[in-house]
C-alpha cells in the first residue's frame, strides 16, 4: 500500500519532498530524479532551491516524464523550457544531464526507444515526482494506456487538453500529441512520489490509492509499486475513504522509519 501523507498546505507538501530529495542527492550526489511539469510539483522546486545552497548538484541528473510532440522546443510551454525554466536554471543543475523527450517531429518515431535507452544507461531513476491529471493520467498516459507501456507518443485527451489550455493562448494552440514516459517506465523508478492539490484532483487521487487497479484509471498503477509516498492536502484527500488511517499511522511512523 502506498504511504498516504495529508498535509495542511502545498508549499507543506513541497517542503516534505524537497527534504527528501536533498537527503538523497547528499547520499548518492550522480541521483537520478524523474521530473514532472505542470503545477503541482512547483512548490518542491521552491522549496527545493534554498535547501540546496551548498548542496553539490554538478552531478545530478534528471528525466522529465513527458513533452509535446510538434512542439517547437524554444516555444515557452514546450516541456523543455518549463524544465529550465523552473528546474535546470534555479536550482543550478547542469542542463546537459537532464532529459526531455523529444517530441520533435523529425526522428518521432524512434523518440521513445532512445529516452529508454537513456534512462536505463543512467541506472533508472531514484526518485520520480508525479502529479495527477484529473483524467487519473500519471505521466500523459491517459485512461486506457497499458501497465507495461514504456515511453511512446499518446493522443491527449480533451479534458487533459482544455486543463492545460490555462498555459497557452488558446486551447486551440494544445499540441494534440506528445511523448511520454509508459507506466511501465514510471513504475521502474525506485521511490515514486506522487503529490496532489486540490479539490478537482480528489476523484483521481481516491481512485488512484483505493480504487481498483485499472487502466481506465492510470495512477491506480502505483498500487503495483512497493514504494510509493502519495502527498496531499485536505481538499484533495477529501474522498479517500482510509483518511483517517492514513492520519493515525502518519503520526504513528517509527521515528526510523523515514520516507
Ligand atoms: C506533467 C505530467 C502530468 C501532470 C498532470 C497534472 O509532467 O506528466 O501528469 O502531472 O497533468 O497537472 P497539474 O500539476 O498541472 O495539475
Amino acid at each position: 500500500m502506498a504511504e498516504v501523507v495529508i498535509v495542511p498546505t502545498p508549499a507543506a507538501a513541497g517542503e516534505l519532498v524537497a527534504d527528501e530529495i536533498v537527503r538523497l542527492v547528499r547520499t548518492r550526489p550522480d541521483a537520478v530524479l524523474g521530473l514532472a511539469t505542470g503545477s503541482t510539483p512547483l512548490p518542491v522546486y521552491t522549496a527545493l532551491r534554498p535547501r540546496l545552497t551548498g548542496v553539490d548538484v554538478s552531478r545530478v541528473r534528471g528525466f522529465a516524464l513527458d513533452e509535446y510532440v510538434g512542439i517547437d522546443p524554444r516555444h515557452p510551454e514546450s516541456y523543455r523550457s518549463v524544465i529550465t525554466r523552473e528546474v535546470v536554471e534555479p536550482l543550478g543543475l547542469d542542463p546537459d544531464r537532464i532529459r526531455t523527450p523529444d517530441g520533435s517531429l523529425d526522428g518521432i518515431e524512434h523518440a521513445g526507444e532512445d529516452y529508454e535507452t537513456a534512462i536505463a544507461a543512467a541506472g533508472g531513476v531514484d526518485l520520480q515526482l508525479l502529479g495527477i491529471g484529473t483524467s487519473g493520467h500519471i505521466g500523459f498516459n491517459e485512461p486506457g494506456s497499458s501497465f507495461a507501456s514504456r515511453t511512446r507518443v499518446k493522443t491527449l485527451i480533451e479534458q487533459t487538453r482544455a486543463d492545460n489550455a490555462r498555459f497557452f493562448d488558446s486551447i486551440d494552440d494544445v499540441p494534440r500529441h506528445c511523448i511520454t514516459q509508459g507506466l511501465g517506465t514510471i513504475l521502474d523508478a525506485r521511490h515514486l512520489f506522487l503529490l496532489a492539490f486540490g479539490e478537482g484532483k480528489a476523484d483521481a487521487v481516491a481512485g488512484a490509492v483505493e480504487g481498483p487497479v485499472t487502466s481506465s484509471l492510470p495512477g491506480s498503477a502505483i498500487q503495483l509499486h512497493p514504494h510509493v509516498t502519495v502527498v496531499v492536502d485536505e481538499a484533495a484527500a477529501s474522498r479517500l475513504r482510509n483518511a483517517d488511517y492514513y492520519r493515525y499511522a502518519f503520526a504513528h511512523k517509527p521515528a526510523w522509519q523515514g520516507f
